[in-house]
């Protein structure tokens, strides 16, 4: 059985308040900015989810939204390496559009620099990326951030779409965890 989160959070980073606030100004931005072009939102499955939810909501302007999973293999479970496999394609065709992926975290840079490039060849009419979160420490593979939640230090985070060997990514706030408290279930 999962630990209760409260047992494993060394610190909230970041609370409800201050992330809902974020999110409203980066929609606001992004409806500003895509005002005279029809938009499609891409969500990196799984921890894109609620800042994909949110951040849609505050987009005034039409747009569509679409999902895509990646698994990145990586040497631990914690680690991404160079390449990432589709484990879930896009339904719309995304040539000629204008194209912003939603993602949760860039950490090494590795999964999105992987999907930046395969979507680059399906001729999109611009493609852009939107992470609520940044590790610029950990990043090895080079990657343009246009729109930006939060940097944060390298620490490991869950919660708000970030998982805790896939638990907890509903919780409203972004929280560190404790490695000295947390035992991981397998
Ligand atoms: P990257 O390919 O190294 O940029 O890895 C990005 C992915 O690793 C994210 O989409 C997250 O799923 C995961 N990840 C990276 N850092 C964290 C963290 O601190 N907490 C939870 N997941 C993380
Ligand atoms: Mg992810």
């Amino acid at each position: 059985m999962m630990q209760n989160y409260k047992d494993v959070l060394a610190e909230i980073l970041i609370d409800a308040g201050t992330l809902q606030n974020r999110v409203k100004e980066l929609g606001e931005q992004i409806s500003k900015d895509y005002a005279d072009d029809d938009l499609l939102l891409i969500c990196i499955l799984r921890g894109g989810v609620p800042f994909l939810v949110d951040l849609s909501r505050h987009i005034t302007t039409p747009h569509m939204l679409d999902f895509m999973a990646v698994s990145s293999y990586g040497v631990g479970k914690r680690e991404s390496s160079g390449s990432a496999r589709v484990a879930l394609d896009l339904q719309t065709d995304i040539r000629n559009k204008h194209v912003l992926l939603v993602e949760d975290i860039v950490d090494s840079g590795h999964t999105i620099h992987a999907v930046l490039q395969m979507l680059e060849t399906r001729q999109p009419k611009s493609l852009k990326v939107c992470t609520l979160l940044d590790k610029p420490d950990r990043r090895e593979a080079n990657v343009p951030i246009d729109y930006l939640g939060f940097s944060i230090p390298n620490k490991f985070v869950f919660g708000y779409g970030l998982d805790l060997d896939e638990y907890y990514r509903n919780l409203p706030f972004v929280g560190v965890v404790d490695l000295e408290k947390y035992k991981p279930v397998r």
